[in-house]
């Protein structure tokens, strides 16, 4: 992306940025608007930073060349106010050249100021402060004016803009068009709760926020679109957490007559493109693997391929094994499954109970830990496996297995976070490495194990694996769907599906979701099936998380830094006081009434 010139940000009230000033400056006039960053007061000479988006320059205030009474203006305004300042560029003094400033070569001789915007004290410090602890987030939250003058969420909102410029340009080259989508809108199911609006003008009637564009961007793909994209604000009433957000924005992306192969080299470039504008050189394609896999090397459906830690089966080399809770974790149609820790056997006892708090909290009753420990194994199971059992493990010296005897449905989730609790101890996961990947072909259905129900894994629209359905048209828990997600370290970037475009199929899926009825169908997605049954192109997309990448490209570890605006983890917008009560005139408006929880 370009920046504009210095002519092209000169207003009729300002000539310059004040930190794009340079030594080749020297000499000009120039008047700057701008906040006081630092002030400094020599007693006779006064020195203020003024900053603007540019950056900060120093200005001087000297009786060599401004009048005593408007050293005494400079030397009396409280830091944060808005100021105009006119002077001329001139080189700094030797023992004041600043090399790691960009505007550290020059100052501005300052001959007037005037105060436009003065500041009431500031709760926050926005320059940098001298251990560079940042007071604690809910108080930045609070005062997020004054947070977000600070570099770091400049940068990052500015970087934000360009990652939103990069999308456009791309996609609009690739023939994609920026349509967008109703925000009072029927529910989207995408597996969270929806945030409902309330009708005044039907009692009784509510809108849903989006929790994406997805039925929209299918009845585009009907409507003959083709090629559609939007930077699309979605809504989830879920649980939050740091990538985590009530509201949040995506990279929506649908096609016609396109198969799966189309959107993941059109998702790679995309990505290559969005990198590249954060200086970072993407190596495509990513490499791929299947849910399946991942699920049994990685216990995730989203793993961190920065370090290895892979779980192993071991079900073999404890089928012998004379415990108890193996046996009978065997016999309910569980495996013993487990990762081998280098260097773990060195860790006290308090830590591998800590590991053990971490997988009793996914669900399972235990750990099975060895350690390897010069010809025996060590551990509270290894009396309860044979001296053949035990080598056949052939664990290292220094090495700690943490194994778990389980069904996988526990078992998976315990051992990622076992997983991931160790690589981060250890240290595994280079903060500098960017290990994409794509997984693919997620199952269509979850069954819950008691009620033997349904619930779809992606989304309802998304399309199962046909030959799958042929094969086993009664055992659609055993099919997959046309579902991929991109992985980036562990974090889901994006995901999408080819859909289904054949009304009857999409009906079926509904059916097979406890959705059999055909007036709940025609009430819930009635407006989707007209669409399909208008003639609809085989179609699917993808939608990535907006605030995900940025917040990676931005080096941030929270959603909240690459938001203006955002949520706490408590659901709350401290800035501006949201959610809050309403008054009840306006609430009998809506038709509601308020009951006490
Ligand atoms: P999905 O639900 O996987 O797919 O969402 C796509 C991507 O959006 C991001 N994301 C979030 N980011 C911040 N806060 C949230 N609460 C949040 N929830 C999701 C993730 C995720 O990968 N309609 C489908 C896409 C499709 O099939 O084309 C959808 O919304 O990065």
């Amino acid at each position: 992306m370009t920046t504009p010139s210095a002519a092209a940000l000169a207003t009729t009230l300002r000539t310059h940025l004040a930190g794009t000033l340079r030594a080749s400056d020297v000499g000009i006039v120039v008047v700057l608007g701008g906040w006081v960053h630092r002030s400094r007061d020599l007693g006779g000479q006064v020195f203020l930073d003024l900053r603007d988006r540019g950056g900060v320059v120093q200005c001087s205030f000297n009786p060599q060349w401004t009048a005593a009474e408007t050293i005494a203006a400079a030397a009396a305004i409280g830091i944060e106010s808005v100021v105009m300042i006119e002077g001329t560029v001139a080189p700094r003094p030797a023992e004041m050249l600043n090399p790691e400033m960009a505007t550290g070569a020059i100052e501005v001789r300052a001959t007037a100021i005037r105060v436009v915007g003065p500041a009431v004290t500031p709760a926050l410090p926005v320059a940098p402060i001298k251990d560079g602890k940042l007071p604690a987030e809910e108080l930045r939250l609070r005062h997020r004016i004054l947070d977000l003058r600070r570099d770091e969420l400049q940068r990052a909102l500015v970087l934000r803009h360009r990652l939103m410029q990069t999308t456009r340009q791309y996609l609009s080259a690739q023939g994609y068009l920026e349509l967008e989508t109703p925000i009072l809108t029927k529910p989207t199911p995408e597996g969270a709760r929806d945030f409902l609006v309330p009708s005044r003008m039907h009692a009784g009637e509510f809108y849903a926020l989006p929790q994406s564009p997805q039925i929209y961007k299918q009845l585009f793909m009907c409507a003959g679109f083709d090629r559609y994209f939007q930077i699309a604000r979605c809504f989830r009433d879920e649980d939050l957490r740091a990538d985590r957000q009530l509201e949040f924005t995506q990279i929506d992306i649908e096609a016609s007559f396109i198969g799966r192969e189309d959107i993941i080299t059109l998702a790679e470039g995309l990505i290559q493109s969005l990198w590249a504008e954060a200086g970072v050189a993407v190596e495509t394609p990513f490499p791929r693997m299947s849910y399946a896999d991942a699920m049994e090397r990685y216990g995730c459906d989203r793993p961190d391929l920065r370090y290895g830690l892979e779980i192993e089966d071991l079900t073999a080399r404890f089928a012998q094994s004379e415990s108890a809770i193996i046996q009978s974790a065997l016999r309910a149609g569980g495996r013993v499954r487990g990762i081998r820790v280098p260097g773990g056997a060195g860790w006290s006892r308090k830590q591998v109970d800590e590991l053990e708090a971490i997988a009793k909290g996914a669900g399972i009753g235990g750990l099975i830990r060895l350690k390897g420990t010069g010809s025996a194994l060590e551990g509270p199971l290894a009396k309860f496996l044979s001296a053949e059992a035990q080598s056949a493990l052939s664990l290292r010296e220094g090495e700690l297995l943490l194994a778990v005897a389980a069904h996988d449905r526990v078992a998976s989730p315990a051992l990622d976070r076992v997983r991931q609790e160790c690589a981060a101890r250890l240290g595994l996961a280079d903060p500098t490495a960017r290990r994409f990947l794509w997984v693919l072909d997620f199952p269509m259905f979850d069954q819950d194990p008691e009620s033997g129900a349904l619930a779809a894994v992606h989304h309802p629209f998304t399309a199962p694996n046909a030959e799958d359905r042929q094969a086993r048209p009664d055992a659609p828990a055993t099919w997959r769907a046309l579902a991929y997600d991109c992985v980036l370290n562990g974090t889901e970037l994006g995901g999408g599906s080819i859909r289904t475009s054949d009304p009857t199929v999409q009906s079926r899926m509904f059916s097979l979701l406890g959705i059999g009825d055909a007036a709940e169908q025609e009430r819930r997605f009635g407006f989707l099936l007209e669409g399909l049954r208008a003639g609809a192109p085989p179609h699917g997309g993808i939608a990535f998380g907006f605030d995900r990448i940025a917040m990676l490209l931005a080096g941030a570890s929270s959603l909240r830094d690459v938001i203006a605006f955002p949520k706490t983890t408590a659901a709350r917008a401290l800035f501006e006081g949201a959610p809050s009560a309403v008054p009840a005139d306006d609430l009998s408006e809506l038709h509601i009434r308020t009951v006490d929880a």
